[in-house]
C-alpha cells in the first residue's frame, strides 16, 4: 500500500512550514546561530514532544522556531520539506507560514520570504504557494499590522489563514485583517473546529469569508453546519496524526474522517506539523489504510479531493487530475 500511496499524485494543503523543523535540523541551526535551546539531546526532545493538547504543542513549536534566523535557514527548512513531500507523491503544496513568530523576534519579511521563494523555485517538480497565517493568540490589531507589513512581500502568497490557540480566540477578532487581505486579492482559509466549537467554523465562513476550513472536525457536532458544508462542498483539510498527537482524537481508529466522508464532505488528508506529530503526508494516508481499513478507491478519492480543493490554477488542476487518473489506470494494469 505504501507504494500505491507514493504513486498517487496529491496536494498538501495544511502544512505549517515551521512544523517541519526536524530535531536534527533544530540542533544544527541552534549550533550555527549560537542559539541556546532548552533541549540537550534527542531524548529531551522526545520527552518534550509528548503533548496533552494544542497549547502544550504550541509552546514547544514556537520555542523551536526561534532557531530560524537567516535566509539560508528558511531556505533549508523549505527545501527539506519539499524534497520530503515530493518523495510522498506531493505534486502541489500550499504552505502555511507564521510571519509574526519571526517578525516578533526581529527577523524581517525579506529574510524568510526570500529563503522560502528560493527553495520553492529550486523545486520545480512541485507547484507551490504560500499561505500567510495570523496568530490568533495575538490581537486583531496585531494581525492588521502583520498584513500591512506583509503587503510589499506578497509574491508567492495565495491566501491568508488563521492558526495558533483556537479556544477563546474566535474568528470575529480577525475580520479586519481578512478584509485587508481580500482587498489585496488574497484568498482565505482558517483553522476552525479543531479544539474550538462548530460556531467558529460558521464564523470563519460568514465573517472571514474562508473558502476552506482547516481541521473542521468538530463541525460534526452541528448537523445543520454539516449539511451546509456538504451542500457547498466546502473543502476541509483534515490532519489525522495531528489530531491524535494533540489528543483531539484518542486513536486513528476513532478518527471521524470516515464519518465526514460518509456525509459527503470534501475532505483532504494532510500532515499539519509532521516533525512534531510523527509523520508526513504518506504516513497520514498509510495510517488510514492500516488503522481504518481505507482501500485504494478511498485513498484515491482523498487525493482527488486534495487537488480539487487547492487554489491551483484550472490548467494545473486539470493536469494533476489527469496524472492521478493515469496513475490509477496503470496501477490496475
Ligand atoms: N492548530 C493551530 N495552530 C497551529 C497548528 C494547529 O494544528 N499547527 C501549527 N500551528
Ligand atoms: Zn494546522
Amino acid at each position: 500500500m505504501r507504494d500505491f500511496i507514493v504513486t498517487l499524485p496529491k496536494a498538501e494543503l495544511h502544512l505549517h512550514i515551521e512544523g517541519t523543523l526536524e530535531p536534527g535540523m533544530m540542533f544544527e541551526l541552534a549550533d550555527r546561530n549560537s542559539y541556546d535551546l532548552p533541549f540537550e539531546s534527542l531524548r529531551d526532545v522526545e520527552a518534550a514532544y509528548r503533548f496533552t493538547d494544542l497549547q502544550s504543542f504550541l509552546d514547544i513549536y514556537y520555542q523551536g522556531a526561534a532557531v530560524l534566523q537567516t535566509e539560508q535557514d528558511f531556505y533549508e527548512l523549505m527545501r527539506a520539506y519539499l524534497d520530503r513531500a515530493g518523495a510522498d507523491g506531493v505534486r502541489h503544496a500550499e504552505i502555511f507560514f507564521d510571519p509574526q513568530t519571526h517578525t516578533e523576534r526581529g527577523v524581517g519579511f525579506e529574510v524568510f520570504m526570500s529563503g522560502f521563494r528560493a527553495a520553492m523555485a529550486d523545486t520545480p517538480n512541485i507547484s507551490s504557494s504560500l499561505i500567510l497565517c495570523f496568530l490568533r493568540h495575538l490581537s486583531g490589531a496585531d494581525a492588521v499590522e502583520a498584513m500591512a507589513m506583509a503587503e510589499p512581500h506578497l509574491e508567492g502568497v495565495v491566501a491568508v489563514g488563521l492558526d495558533s490557540s483556537e479556544k477563546g480566540n474566535p474568528p470575529e477578532l480577525f475580520e479586519e485583517a481578512y478584509a485587508m487581505a481580500r482587498e489585496l486579492g488574497l484568498r482565505a482559509v482558517a483553522h476552525a473546529g479543531e479544539e474550538g466549537p462548530p460556531e467558529y467554523v460558521e464564523a470563519a465562513l460568514d465573517v472571514l469569508g474562508a473558502e476552506r476550513i482547516d481541521h473542521g472536525i468538530r463541525s460534526l457536532e452541528k448537523p445543520p453546519l454539516v449539511e451546509r458544508l456538504r451542500k457547498d462542498q466546502v473543502p476541509i483539510t483534515v490532519c489525522p496524526l495531528s489530531n491524535v498527537a494533540l489528543r483531539v482524537v484518542d486513536r486513528i481508529e476513532d478518527h471521524p474522517l470516515p464519518e465526514m466522508m460518509g456525509r459527503g464532505l470534501q475532505v483532504s488528508v494532510n500532515s499539519d506539523d509532521p516533525a512534531y506529530f510523527g509523520g508526513y503526508i504518506g504516513e497520514n494516508y498509510l495510517g488510514l489504510a492500516e488503522k481504518l481499513g481505507f482501500g485504494r478507491d478511498e485513498l484515491a478519492k482523498i487525493a482527488r479531493n486534495s487537488i480539487n480543493s487547492s487554489f491551483a490554477e484550472a490548467l494545473r488542476k486539470a493536469e494533476l487530475i489527469t496524472q492521478l487518473e493515469e496513475a490509477l489506470s496503470s496501477d490496475e494494469g
